[in-house]
């Protein structure tokens, strides 16, 4: 497709030049209409049996994205009290709120204790210690299922190779600590790792976790993960994550562990990435092209501190060169590499990126940065992170959060006197 941003009407009619005419770049612009679609996707992923989606929210916490979870009845899953306050500040009830930490004090989970936050732990020392705090209370525990996948090593969150859960070989272990604290497992959750496009790993861990769920008895739910995909590589024609297909291969699956399994628990998926990543485009000015040892450098305002994503992990956003707030045809190709303003090597967006001549004074939109773009974001070299922007469902451009300012950056600072 030549454009991503034209097909879908992402700016609703805004001219790009006079968005940033207001707010600067570079800046981080969401499309109301589209998180909601994608919000609404993943509560039908189960229809038949008791289900909830939790939006995993370290994908995305801007207050007005987690206020259009609460109006889309979507619940939340939090991995820090930072992330439960988050959550509180836009209303969210207790009760739909599903706390996943890892390795965290007791504060942290006496936070989650006192407002009685179905808690889930990730190894036998933090099933202890929410013993120890809370005899007789609920809780669900994370298990390691054994296998993992995503789209790098650095995004894999089960198997032999993380940090993540309770293995399989630990299950007895998980009873014993249980009945020391007189503790009730109402759930088991997992997640396996980020960004599947096509359902088979998911499925072959959901049928992995339902064989392991009947060694618990009367589970009140079953937790499965996230990990759905969006297509990075849009404008190469990548088809969209098959959530049809992939609901109607969970069904039978489903029907066959109600039926062994005696009851139908509470089935929950915690999509992060699906929900906001199409979501979201970064504004950044190109400031300067030039050339280095046969290889152009097209030089933008948008660093590895605005999006860390290509720098960490190698990723690929697609990007589209904008000319008087117009998309520049693909046509007339060059290979280029796209690099920030911060000061590492490792600095890039793109390596050997085909795009059309660009020049100073262009445009770049970069797409689907709804998803672990501005919660990653930081402030090094001193760069003041920038403001979000959504273009609402009837096209009005409203700011969601201030770009930082340098005072900001001073905020915190002790003994300069
Ligand atoms: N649930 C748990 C327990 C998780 O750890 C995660 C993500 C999710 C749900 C949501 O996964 P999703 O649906 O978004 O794939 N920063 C990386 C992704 C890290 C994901 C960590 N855990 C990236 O930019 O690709």
């Amino acid at each position: 497709m030549n454009s991503y941003i034209e097909s879908v009407d992402f700016f609703k009619g805004n001219d790009p030049e006079d968005i940033v005419a207001t707010y600067g770049t570079p800046v981080y612009v969401y499309n109301e209409d589209i998180i909601r679609k994608h919000m609404q996707a993943v509560t039908k992923v189960i229809t038949r049996y008791p289900y909830t989606a939790n939006y995993s929210i370290k994908a995305n916490t801007n207050l007005s994205i987690l206020k259009i979870a609460l109006e889309e009845h979507v619940n939340c899953d939090a991995m820090s009290v930072g992330e439960i306050k988050m959550l509180e500040k836009v209303g969210f009830p207790y009760g739909r709120i599903f706390f996943v930490p890892n390795n965290v004090s007791n504060d942290e989970m006496q936070y989650a204790i006192d407002r009685n936050i179905m808690t889930s732990l990730d190894s036998l020392e933090q099933l202890a210690q929410y013993g120890e705090l809370n005899p007789g209370g609920k809780c669900a525990v994370r298990i390691n299922p054994g296998v993992g996948a995503g789209h790098h090593e650095k995004v894999v969150t089960a198997g032999k190779k993380t940090k993540f859960g309770i293995s399989e070989e630990f299950i007895p272990q998980i009873f014993e600590t249980a009945e020391k604290y007189n503790l009730r497992i109402a759930g088991i959750n997992q997640h396996i790792g980020s960004l599947f496009m096509k359902p088979d790993p998911y499925i072959a861990a959901v049928e992995n976790l339902l064989r392991i769920a009947k060694q618990f008895e009367d589970l009140e739910f079953i937790d499965f993960g996230g990990g759905y995909g969006i297509p990075y590589h849009k404008l190469d024609d990548e088809p969209e994550y098959p959530m049809e297909e992939f609901c109607a291969a969970l069904e039978p699956i489903l029907d066959k562990f109600v039926v062994e399994y005696g009851h139908a628990p509470l089935f929950k998926s915690e999509p992060g990435r699906y929900c906001v990543a199409e979501g979201s485009v970064i504004l950044s000015r190109v400031h300067a092209v030039k050339e280095n040892n046969e290889k152009i450098y097209v030089g933008t305002d948008c660093g590895m501190n605005v999006l860390v994503r290509p720098s960490m992990y190698d990723s690929w956003h697609d990007i589209e060169v904008l000319r008087d707030g117009k998309v520049v045809p693909r046509t007339d190709m060059r290979e280029v590499n796209i690099s920030g303003n911060i000061c590492e090597s490792g600095d890039l967006l793109a390596h050997d990126r085909l795009l059309p001549g660009t020049r100073k004074g262009d445009l770049l939109c970069i797409l689907d940065t709804g998803a672990y773009g501005y919660s990653m974001c930081s402030t090094y070299n001193s760069r003041p992170r920038p403001a979000e922007v959504m273009i609402k469902s009837d096209g009005s451009v409203k700011l969601i959060r201030h770009a930082e300012t340098y005072e900001d950056l001073f905020a915190l600072y002790e003994g300069i006197e």
